[in-house]
């Protein structure tokens, strides 16, 4: 079996694998956003994809969400783990905390959401969403991180926005309200669909920033994420790693 991995802003390191190779593959819903590329992490089969492209230039609405998650099953990949930078709406998720995401809230606005645009004849497809996040998956990463000591959260609510502006203060704190821990703009998109394929979906969280509900200091920006990010990104992938040689 083959895994897929989907590395979002940063955590996208395309050098993690052994003999890597690109392959190129088209999906009814247009290209994926990055050439796929294949190789071997810890004597497994691993399928890299770049979320926002090898050079960052698809937006979170235009992201091909479909493209991917449909690419990534079609060359035989039977899971699929994803990086992710969020927010904290939570004062004890610190910078550069991992959050092991367990419920999405999804406040996304104009985007391809379902591979079901029309139902077959007398069959409707709504597929189950209650527990969206693999709970195999979660605990491959939950253990990972415990094994190498990283400050993490073994479960958090992701609520993903449409983006590409961050939040008002009245939004931040209207999701605090309803229960979300962290703040992105790609997860729920990517896990419902992939729920819809049948590939078991997990992703590993890195907080970089309080998004703007926290008065004490200045509201969230790029540049802040990128640092974070920079500084934390060698989590991620050993964690990745560890997970990979444990499926
Ligand atoms: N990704 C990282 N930080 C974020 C934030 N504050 N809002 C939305 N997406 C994010």
């Amino acid at each position: 079996m083959k895994i897929g991995i989907i590395g979002g802003s940063g955590l996208d390191d395309p050098n993690i694998l052994e003999n890597p190779s690109d392959i190129e593959v088209d999906t009814p819903y247009g290209a994926p956003n990055s050439t796929l590329r294949q190789g071997r992490i810890a004597g497994k089969d691993v399928v890299l994809l770049a979320r926002h492209g090898r050079s960052h230039t698809a937006t979170p609405t235009h992201v091909n969400y479909r493209a991917n998650i449909h690419a990534l099953r079609a060359v035989g990949c039977a899971a699929v783990i994803s990086t992710t930078a969020v927010g904290s709406l939570r004062a004890e998720i610190g910078r550069g905390d991992l959050v092991i995401l367990d419920q999405f809230i999804d406040f996304t606005r104009r985007r391809a959401l379902t591979f079901h645009d029309r139902f077959e004849p007398h069959n409707p497809a709504h597929t189950p969403m209650a527990d969206p996040f693999s709970e195999p998956l979660r605990q491959l990463l939950i253990d990972a991180c415990r094994k190498f000591g990283y400050c993490h959260h073994d479960k958090g609510t992701v609520v993903t926005i449409e983006g590409p502006r961050f939040s008002t203060r009245a939004e931040s704190n209207m999701f605090r309200a309803w229960g979300a821990d962290v703040i992105n703009m790609s997860v729920a998109t990517e896990c419902a669909l992939a729920v819809e394929a049948g590939l078991p979906y997990a992703s590993v969280a890195m907080s970089t920033d309080y998004d703007c509900w926290k008065t004490d200091e200045p509201p969230v920006s790029w540049e802040e994420i990128v640092t974070i990010f920079k500084e934390n990104a060698e989590k991620v992938t050993s964690v990745l790693i560890e997970v990979v040689g444990k499926m």
